[in-house]
């Protein structure tokens, strides 16, 4: 292997050179790591490898998911594999869509000291401050728009010098917004009752028992709505 492409980064303070074109994620594992927490979908979407890091030299701390980051020479890393977050219990049945319902159950939405942190620690680059203070206000459907693309991954709430857990207050807004406040689709209410009459029985027995080419054949061939 071309020694010219190795770097070295800095695991828990301790210097491995690994190839550059490595993800974080990967050049752990180069590194001899085994990722067992701390990984999950490898394809930026479930938030499971939070990871921190500096550079040498740097004070600043810096964020990234494992998974979708290039190592840089001398990234001195850690890895996050979870953080005790809040998460408050709740019986959805008996919530409704009234914005207040957030502030009763995170309190703590009041002490937000407003310093955006959160949102400069967001790797999807989140507008975290805007949609922590879209919850305070009760606007349910802007705190859930804001905070659509949220992989949950905690470091939000890592570096939130108000002790707020941002990720699992806009997931009750996208819940209470996606129960109550979503329109609703004419199409899927349709499907669903053909589906609980049976009449996609017969052909889901059929597409069950293709070869896998034949279903990838059709299912690219699908009509696709406008
Ligand atoms: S492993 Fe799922 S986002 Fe990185």
């Amino acid at each position: 292997m071309d020694q010219s492409k190795f770097i070295d980064i800095f695991i828990m303070d301790k210097r491995y050179a690994v190839p550059a074109s490595l993800t974080i994620m990967r050049a752990f594992e180069y590194a001899g790591y085994k990722m067992i927490r701390g990984a999950g979908c490898r394809g930026g979407f479930c938030g499971a490898c939070a990871t921190v890091y500096r550079m040498t030299g740097d004070n600043r701390l810096n964020v990234a998911l494992a998974c979708q980051t290039v190592v840089r020479d001398g990234m001195r890393l850690a890895q996050i594999p979870s953080f005790p977050a809040n998460k408050m219990r709740y019986d959805f049945a008996t919530l409704d869509a009234d914005g207040a319902r957030l502030l009763e159950l995170y309190p703590e939405l009041g002490l937000c000291k407003g310093c955006n942190t959160c949102t400069k620690a967001c790797p999807q680059e989140l507008e975290v401050m805007e949609y922590v203070g879209a919850a305070l206000r009760g606007d349910v459907a802007r705190a859930a728009d804001l905070s659509f693309d949220c992989i949950a991954c905690g470091l939000c709430t890592a570096r939130c010098i108000g002790e707020l857990t941002p990720y699992n207050i806009a997931l009750l807004a996208r819940r209470l917004y996606g129960a109550y406040l979503a329109p609703r689709s004419p199409h899927l209410a349709k499907r669903v009752v053909e589906i609980s009459a049976g009449k996609w029985d017969a052909p889901m027995k059929e597409w069950k028992a293709l070869p896998l080419d034949e279903l990838k054949r059709r299912y690219n061939a699908r009509e696709i709505e406008k």
